[in-house]
């Protein structure tokens, strides 16, 4: 075999591998194997560009470029499904189809996964485009973060036609989410509510590497296209399968209602065992002659419904309202309540969101209250139960009734009304509410015991200073004993300051010592997200540490400087001036400054000029003067787009020595310029 064989067997090996580790959850060679294999792909690809193609499975791990999504209409459009929530229902729409069509029909019953929609477009057997739903006519184009999926395939296997879409769900397993959220909540970022939420903001991450980490799935449920091999549904899914897709087993071709309330009744509790969220079931009529004579509303298909499965409530008492403040200072109002047992778990917290949400409700303590497990892992409370509130009913001597009944729940009846807090819980300030949020907050930033403690154990996270045996526990003893109060206080700490404190010992302190003085080398844009500035999270202080080289020159930055940087709108804007308008934060950065953090942007992040802006530049071949990867930041930092393949849109293509046979014919077709290393080197000075 000659390299460029060895290269394409090895990428038809570990797809095959992808394939049954993702697809088929039957591994066949161990993750270690695996590992190696991919690394020994990734080592030849590097000696040997001019064998680089955009669809190897190398390139599933994503690219480091961060950009904005690009919409792109799509050809059928995305509709939406009826939803019904009984047998009725059902039984309704089984009877419209009848009677609309007045011949026998099969519906194929399949599970409702609850993610976020895909549509996959493919042209001989390679994806093109992964779209999402956006409106319905156009969605973003996020081909390169769904490339990281490993369940969906880059390059078919089998009989496919030319062109197709297929259409599924992007989903987050149960595991990833909660593994997500937990990390989340040490990093102090907002947790995901559900794994469809969690889905949908990772699909949307600007950056594909940080997207692969996130082990997202997809099943898939819905082809079309011109010459599709069978005439229907359950025939081409089954097909689909041969082609490489994940297509669900939770699938069932039925006869008649009672087959499809025998397989609604089994899913709706056999779907708690998956590893994935599931929200009804869609019942789709199978042959497509008969979708086709059916038709569309404007909405939904006529021939296919959604059943929505009940989400599971329960009737409890109110006792208490008690209020959380986080480390931004907002405050969460959560409810407490008597125990009640809903979907195998006991409850006895729920989370009332916000002042707004009470108000909703009107909220007495000691209501009864519905509470629902959605997707959410946070149970909500839905609606109060009126007909138990005493003063709700008319007429009748309730009192002496209840009474009478000694139901414990309906003996108060001066009942308070929840009346959301004024005063911080924690420090006792003041709350204070923006026009513009639902949520108040506690303004004590820099005195309010948890937000100090919440500030520090951020500015320590691994994604801000990154230091190293400052856990939660750690903190707290280290500011009750008052060794820390901020964030500068961490490098006045010496090894005889931890050493004596409990559970810490000598070889520890020494370890947190030296973590401290190694985060001094962290880059600016690092130090700027652990500054934990309103708003700044890990993405806003890249971009900032982008544009503006160091933290003198953001001091002096004005709201209109900052909204012209990527990402940055006002809201944030107007927190980093405040930020820097408090004199106490003036003297915190003073410190840390002095203490030799790190304050002052390398310069290869820094943009130099705008003479490749817009350009959408190819790299191709091997280089003598830099890299390859430094060449891509020199097209960054002047502006320009860095692009994998050869298309119309391309500008010019940086072309090296032994540039790729691909390239270099689909670059004369298109009359595409290639520019040399030294002329490039000398457009860019
Ligand atoms: S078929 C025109 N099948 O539910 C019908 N949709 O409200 C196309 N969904 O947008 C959809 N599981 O995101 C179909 N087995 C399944 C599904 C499914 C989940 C989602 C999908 C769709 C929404 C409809």
């Amino acid at each position: 075999m000659n390299i460029e064989e060895q290269i394409l067997s090895l990428r038809q090996e570990i797809e095959r591998h992808n394939h049954n580790y993702y697809v088929k959850n039957a591994p066949e060679i161990s993750d270690f194997e695996f590992d190696i294999k991919l690394k020994q792909l990734q080592e030849m690809e590097k000696i040997y560009p001019q064998f680089f193609d955009k669809n190897s499975p190398t390139q599933r791990v994503g690219s480091d470029i961060n950009r904005g999504f690009r919409q792109i209409e799509h050809q059928y459009p995305m509709l939406s499904l009826a939803n019904t929530y009984s047998e009725g229902e059902v039984t309704d729409f089984y009877n419209r189809v009848l009677k609309s069509l007045n011949t026998d029909f099969e519906i194929v019953c399949e599970l409702k996964y609850d993610g976020t929609s895909i549509s996959l477009i493919y042209e001989n057997g390679v994806l093109q485009h992964a779209i999402t739903r956006g409106d319905g006519v156009k969605g973003d184009d996020v081909t390169d973060n769904v490339k990281t999926i490993r369940s969906i395939p880059l390059k078919l296997q089998g009989n496919f036609p030319a062109k197709f879409e297929i259409r599924g769900e992007i989903l987050m397993p149960w595991a990833v989410f909660d593994a997500l959220n937990e990390e989340r909540e040490k990093e102090g970022e907002p947790l995901f509510a559900n794994p469809r939420n969690a889905a949908s903001g990772t699909l949307k991450l600007q950056n594909s590497a940080e997207m692969a980490t996130r082990k997202l799935d997809a099943f898939l449920y819905y082809i079309l296209g011109e010459n599709l091999p069978y005439n229907t549904h359950y025939q081409n899914l089954t097909e689909a399968k041969n082609w490489g897709f994940k297509i669900s087993d939770a699938i069932k071709v039925c006869k008649n209602l009672n087959e499809i309330f025998d397989f609604i009744n089994y899913w709706d509790i056999e779907r708690k065992n998956l590893p994935v969220a599931t929200d009804g079931i869609v019942l789709k009529v199978n042959d497509l002659t008969q979708q086709k004579m059916l038709g569309l509303t404007a909405k939904s298909p006529r021939w296919a419904i959604a059943y929505k499965f009940q989400a599971e409530k329960a009737l409890t008492r109110l006792n208490s309202v008690s209020y959380q403040v986080g480390r931004t200072g907002v405050v969460t109002p959560v409810a407490n309540l008597e125990p009640v047992l809903l979907s195998g778990t006991t409850v006895k917290r729920a989370s009332l969101h916000n002042a707004d949400f009470i108000e909703g409700l009107d909220l007495h303590i000691g209501d009864m209250v519905f509470v629902e497990k959605g997707g959410e892992i946070i149970p909500k409370i839905t609606a109060v139960d009126l007909s138990s509130r005493c003063h709700s009913r008319e007429g009748g001597n309730l009192l002496q009734e209840n009474q009478a009944r000694n139901d414990s729940s309906l003996s108060d009846c001066e009942n308070e009304k929840v009346k959301f807090i004024e005063t911080c819980p924690e420090c006792g300030a003041t709350l204070v509410r923006n026009n513009d949020e639902a949520g108040f907050y506690c303004p004590n930033e820099n005195h309010c015991p948890p937000q100090i403690k919440g500030k520090i154990e951020h500015f320590v996270s691994r994604k801000a200073m990154n230091i190293d045996g400052l856990g939660e526990e750690t903190i707290a003893l280290l500011f009750e004993n008052q060794l820390i109060k901020n964030i500068a206080d961490i490098y006045d700490l010496k090894v005889s300051d931890l050493s004596p404190l409990e559970r810490l010992g000598e070889k520890s302190a020494n370890n947190i010592v030296l973590s401290i003085e190694n985060s001094k080398q962290n880059p600016f844009q690092k130090t700027l997200f652990a500054l934990g500035i309103r708003f700044v999270g890990e993405t806003v202080a890249k971009r900032i540490a982008s544009k503006i080289s160091s933290i003198d020159l953001l001091q002096k930055a004005t709201v209109e400087e900052l909204i012209q940087i990527e990402d940055i709108g006002e809201r944030i804007a107007n927190s980093i001036v405040d930020f820097f308008q408090k004199a106490e934060n003036l003297e915190l950065v003073e410190r840390l400054k002095n203490a030799g953090l790190n304050f002052v942007a390398e310069t290869s992040n820094i943009v130099k000029s705008n003479k490749l802006e817009d350009k959408n530049i190819v790299i191709s071949g091997t280089f003598s003067q830099h890299s390859r990867d430094e060449y891509k930041q020199i097209i960054e930092q002047h502006g320009g787009k860095n692009v994998s393949s050869v298309s119309s849109k391309t500008d010019f293509i940086l072309a090296g020595e032994n540039m790729g046979p691909e390239k270099l014919k689909k670059a004369e077709k298109l009359g595409v310029k290639l520019v040399s290393e030294a002329e490039f080197l000398e457009m860019v000075d």
